[in-house]
């Protein structure tokens, strides 16, 4: 596991400004651009067209695998949920879902009115396991928050919410992988890329913006994933990877590249199966295993 950061340039600020990671509703609600009502509520398709297909591929990644192994006659609970877009188009398709986040976001009134019948519990998954049994449990862009010891927490929890039958827990990685490429683009190129845009902006302006360094949380490797979940009593089913160019486009200098010619875009695809930005994994209860698995 290794921690990571996001940097970005603030022009109402001077000086290095360090933030941590988020840990409570209102900071993680801040960093998805607020989970207040919105106009694009009034109708299903300008809800998904703002918040499934724009949000863009990591959303469909999502959908491919989920709808790949869950089951639409079982109970499925959607942990940290957010503004539920994903859980939406599944319960649109018949899955029966219920969303959960550590609150209810405000958002989810409206979006509750344009899928009537979609439920939204209360429920910080650090502090305690459902209240009631699901066949599925699924959790999107969520571990990456957690420490090590946070994440055992979490799958313990999850464990003791999951029937014994069937099923399981689906989760993304939550963001790129930890190895050597992934090093090079988070821990060298986008922090040197940040610092030249802010002596950039230094000449042309004559002030030097603000600069915020926030650790955004934690990178790991599959068999980190998959070793914290055997420990929880788990043993894996299923897993793919997805999205292999959406990390090297948060460099500026590497989005203009990949936009140079299709040969380059190739080159890049190979490299990125290597720090896929979506991988998809699924677990199922170790005392459930079967002989043909
Ligand atoms: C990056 S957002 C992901 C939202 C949504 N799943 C998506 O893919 O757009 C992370 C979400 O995790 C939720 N979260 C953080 N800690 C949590 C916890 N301990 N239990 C449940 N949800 C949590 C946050 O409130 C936030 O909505």
């Amino acid at each position: 596991m290794r921690k990571w950061y996001k940097y970005w340039l603030d022009f109402e600020q001077q000086g290095v400004q360090r933030l941590s990671v988020d840990e409570d509703f209102s900071a993680h609600s801040k960093s998805m651009g607020g989970y207040k009502a919105d106009p694009c509520c009034v109708s299903i398709q300008s809800f998904f067209s703002r918040f499934l297909q724009r949000n863009g591929v990591r959303h469909d990644c999502y959908d491919d695998f989920l709808q790949s192994h869950l089951k639409k006659n079982k109970k499925i609970l959607s942990l940290a949920s957010g503004r539920a877009a994903n859980e939406a188009f599944l319960f649109q398709q018949g899955y029966c879902i219920t969303c959960s986040d550590i609150e209810v976001p405000p958002i989810f009134y409206d979006v509750q009115k344009l899928f009537p019948g979609l439920a939204y519990k209360c429920l910080d998954i650090l502090k305690t396991p459902a209240s009631s049994r699901y066949d599925f449990i699924v959790a999107l862009s969520l571990i990456y928050l957690f420490t090590d010891v946070q994440l055992k927490k979490a799958m313990t929890n999850i464990f003791q919410s999951l029937q014994d039958e069937g099923g399981g827990f689906m989760l993304d990685s939550a963001g790129s992988p930890d190895n050597f490429l992934a090093f090079v683009l988070h821990d060298f190129l986008l922090p040197v890329e940040i610092h030249a845009r802010r002596w950039f902006a230094f000449f042309r302006k004559g002030k030097l913006p603000g600069l915020v360094v926030k650790h955004h949380g934690y990178r790991r490797t599959n068999s980190d994933i998959v070793k914290i979940a055997e420990e929880s009593g788990f043993h894996i089913s299923a897993q793919k990877d997805y999205c292999f160019l959406s990390e090297f486009r948060r460099s500026a200098l590497l989005a203009k590249l990949l936009k140079s010619g299709s040969w380059v875009t190739r080159l890049f695809e190979k490299l990125g199966r290597s720090i896929p930005y979506v991988r998809m994994f699924y677990f199922k209860k170790s005392n459930v295993r079967r002989q043909d698995e």
